[in-house]
């Protein structure tokens, strides 16, 4: 394995406008950059960008992009490790021959370590299976070997003396999340003690995290790994790597909510299931599944947490591209519980028979209210044009709208009005409408800005994160995510998906100068503050009309006040 440092040493001693001129003749220097014709698609103009000090190429032509060693591999149709050799080469840095096979695309020492010692706890626990066979027996999981389940004995210090034993540093196996440090005295203690132990294991199924359930009635029932270096839980899915290639080949991915879930579903054969690793769903989530299928069917669990959580889902899912289906759950608490009470064929069936989101939502709709009177019916008209108010696709919404008046007995008509209306009120096209920043160019060329302050300004990203929250951020959310949890400082090469990586590189080769930091981040973070108000305002206005046509006096004045603060709040940020 070549060691990080050794990269590193190359790409810095590299010059990166040396190494691409040879392959681009045009290659001219215009302002901080050096530009010319593009060698990856044809072009009369240049759009290929080289930043030297960056050492950073992107072409804003065809958006192909990367460091010296991506430039090689497109170039040249090799390897990572070949890219290595010729680059080595070209830096006269001596590399030995052996390393280069091992030799991975980012490979860094640092996570390596990590990953290792995950690999050793993995092993540790499975070593231990036997011990936990009672309850393995009770929950009826059958093949627990393939999924790698495993069992944290009690005790304090099981897994952290062998893993001392196997040579590890007490530093990096506290970095992996695996021990905690005593908060009296000196020394550290095994974090997870006497749980049945599910590794979390990335897309090529390297172990990078655990989940480990009581098995007593003790709390929290699961105990999760920390983030880390390696474990990120909004970017990664339970059982991801052995489920894509099924994924792929049904043409559907299965979500459930928990682990237990996706074993119990695998284990009666619906191998495309995968389960969000104990938090809500992200984008960065949705995208990386798009990337293997556009249809997700939701098994989330029947209760109200359940079905909210899925609605949630919903919604990144669609944003993602994905078309959304809800298996109902019936009979039972979550899949699992289903399997176990009504068999597996019940299960299948209820994910064979699922139906597209939006149709669930309606039907959702129309049973909590009863349509016979009349004061219902519209009620439940009105909230049916809420969410299809916000359906992008006007052919589906107008089949949805049909489709909902038929359900309400309703002309279709009405419900195009109700659903008008909302559009109305959501563009601000009430005489509400006030000096509110125009969202969302304005908004997306703030968050494009922070962007580059975070690629430029070490110290922005702290600042930022004292100010605002992920739900702040609007365009670039999926790109703030990730940034939210990344250690290093290296942003442009810990992005790993290549459209957001995309957007970094244009971002950062972008010439647009940074003069007053401080200042342009307070405006920055004011915009996109606004716009968060001026969407909850949105959100308020739209709830206000509901109740003041329902009557609900209380919550019309809590609206108001509500809107009122907001309105000062607003006020100050725009002044
Ligand atoms: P559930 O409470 O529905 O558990 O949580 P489950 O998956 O059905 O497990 P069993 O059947 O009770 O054993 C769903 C998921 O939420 C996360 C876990 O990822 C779990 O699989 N979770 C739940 C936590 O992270 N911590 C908790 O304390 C509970
Ligand atoms: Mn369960």
């Amino acid at each position: 394995m070549i060691p990080k440092e050794k990269i590193d040493e190359l790409r810095e001693k590299l010059d990166i406008v040396d190494v691409i001129s040879s392959y681009v003749p045009s290659l001219r220097k215009r302002g901080k950059n050096h530009m010319g014709l593009c060698p990856f698609h044809s072009e009369k103009t240049p759009s290929f960008t080289v930043s030297q000090e960056k050492g950073l190429y992107h072409c804003f032509g065809c958006g192909k992009g990367g460091n010296v060693f991506s430039f090689l591999m497109e170039m040249e149709n090799i390897s990572f490790g070949e890219a290595l050799k010729i680059a080595a080469d070209k830096a006269g840095i001596p590399i030995e021959a052996g390393q280069f096979a091992k030799a991975q695309n980012s490979a860094s020492q640092a996570t390596n370590k990590l990953f290792t010692i995950m690999e050793l706890a993995c092993k540790f626990y499975e070593g231990s299976l036997d011990k936990i066979k009672e309850y393995l027996d009770e929950r009826k999981i059958s093949d627990p070997k393939s999924f790698r389940l495993g069992f944290a004995r009690d005790g304090w210090d099981n897994l952290l003396n062998f893993l001392l034993e196997k040579g590890a540093k007490i530093e990096d196996i506290e970095a992996a999340g695996l021990i905690l440090k005593k908060q009296s005295g000196s020394g550290y203690y095994d974090r997870f003690r006497n749980r049945l132990m599910f590794p979390i294991m990335d897309q090529q199924n390297r172990v990078i995290g655990f989940g480990g359930r009581a098995v007593n009635n003790e709390e929290p029932k699961y105990l999760n790994s920390p983030e880390s270096a390696i474990f990120n839980k909004g970017a990664n899915l339970y059982n991801l790597g052995k489920a894509k290639d099924f994924i792929k080949r049904q043409k559907f991915a299965l979500l459930v909510e928990g682990y237990m879930d996706t074993i119990a579903c695998c284990e009666i054969g619906l191998d495309n299931s995968i389960a969000p690793l104990g938090t809500a769903v992200t984008s960065t989530q949705a995208k990386l599944l798009s990337r293997f299928t556009k249809v997700v069917v939701l098994a989330f669990d029947s209760d109200a947490a359940g079905l909210s959580a899925s609605e949630r889902a919903q919604e990144i899912l669609e944003e993602a591209g994905i078309s959304v289906r809800i298996a109902s759950c019936q009979g039972g608490k979550d899949p699992d519980e289903i399997i176990k009470k009504l068999g597996k064929e019940a299960f299948i069936k209820s994910v064979q028979t699922s139906i597209p989101a939006t149709e669930f939502k309606i039907k959702r709709v129309l049973g909590r209210f009863n349509i016979k009177e009349i004061e219902d019916k519209v009620k439940a008209a009105y909230e049916i044009a809420q969410f299809l108010s916000k359906e992008k696709d006007n052919l589906l919404q107008s089949e949805y709208a049909k489709f909902a008046a038929k359900l309400l007995n309703l002309p279709v008509e009405e419900i195009t009005a109700a659903i008008n209306s909302r559009n109305n009120y959501q563009k601000g096209g009430s005489n509400l409408k006030r000096a509110i920043p125009k969202a969302p160019s304005k908004v997306k060329e703030a968050e494009k800005k922070i962007l580059k302050l975070i690629l430029e300004w070490d110290e922005a990203l702290s600042k930022i994160k004292e100010e605002l929250t992920l739900n702040d951020f609007n365009q670039y959310k999926g790109i703030f995510e990730q940034i939210w949890t990344i250690k290093n400082n290296d942003i442009l090469s810990s992005i790993n998906n290549e459209s957001d990586a995309k957007v970094l590189r244009e971002i950062a080769l972008s010439e647009e100068p940074l003069s007053n930091k401080d200042q342009m981040l307070k405006d920055c973070i004011s915009s996109i503050k606004a716009f968060t108000i001026q969407n909850e305002m949105g959100f308020i206005r739209e709830s206000l009309l509901m109740a003041e046509k329902n009557g609900e006096e209380e919550t019309v004045n809590e609206l108001k006040k509500r809107q009122l603060y907001l309105n000062e709040i607003l006020r100050m940020l725009i002044r």
